[in-house]
């Protein structure tokens, strides 16, 4: 049976997590990882004139690429996170839009230089509707890229994620894992003209290395 993805469920549970994710004092950063300065930087994404961030959290990698001239907006399901960062990136340039992915990128019209997902919705939304609305909204040579956390051997497809602790409110929603060269395939088959995805070791021997996937639009 397919993921039963439930919009407001998952928007409540996104909201609980922007309460407590959302730090005042965060400054600016783009890491792919979940390891602090470990991993590549936003050189993966080429050098765009505009990039939008699907499921943007706490926008500190927007905010980062603000600071350097790229026309940086970002996407999110949570309300809550999308009031704190809005108030506190408005410094920078980068412009923060409440709404879930696919409805957005359904609607937007804009013509992106890169779209990219860190630990983000490229996780959480299923990739057979997504990509090819990524792909629709890139200009020739477009970068898609994305980061999370590699499959569990054996474990493929949506997956379902209760929040938090076994106990409460039953806030759960699905996030997406394949292997590498399944990745691949997804992409190519939603018309990417060029896809690559690959394991970044962890900097620790034995932890959790990072998916890294990369792609080009014809
Ligand atoms: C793990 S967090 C974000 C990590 C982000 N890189 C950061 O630095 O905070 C995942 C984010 O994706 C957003 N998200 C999840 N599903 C989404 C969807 N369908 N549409 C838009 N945003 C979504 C959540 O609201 C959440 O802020």
């Amino acid at each position: 049976m397919p993921a039963q993805h439930d919009i407001a469920a998952e928007t409540e549970l996104w909201d609980t997590f922007a309460a407590s994710a959302f730090k005042d004092d965060a400054e600016p950063n783009f890491c792919w990882t979940q390891y602090a300065g470990h991993g590549p930087g936003p050189e993966l994404l080429g050098n765009p004139r505009s990039v939008l961030e699907i499921g943007c959290g706490t926008g500190r990698a927007l905010a980062h690429l603000a600071r350097r001239g790229v026309a940086a907006r970002g996407v999110d399901l949570s309300a809550v996170m999308v009031k704190k960062t809005t108030t506190k990136w408005a410094g920078t340039g980068a412009e923060f839009v409440c709404s879930e992915v696919l409805e957005y990128l359904s609607e937007d019209k804009e013509v992106y230089g890169a779209v990219y997902s860190i630990f983000g919705a490229a996780w959480f939304t299923d990739p057979s509707r997504l990509f090819p609305l990524v792909r629709q909204r890139l200009g020739p040579g477009g970068i898609f890229a994305f980061s999370q956390p590699p499959a569990i051997p054996g474990a493929y497809g949506p997956q379902g994620m209760y929040k938090g602790g076994f106990a409460g409110k039953a806030m759960f929603t699905y996030r997406y894992s394949y292997r590498p060269a399944v990745w691949e395939r997804l992409l190519t088959r939603a018309g990417f003209a060029m896809a690559e995805a690959r394991i970044l070791e962890a900097p620790h021997p034995g932890h959790i290395g990072t998916l890294l996937v990369r792609a080009v639009a014809p």
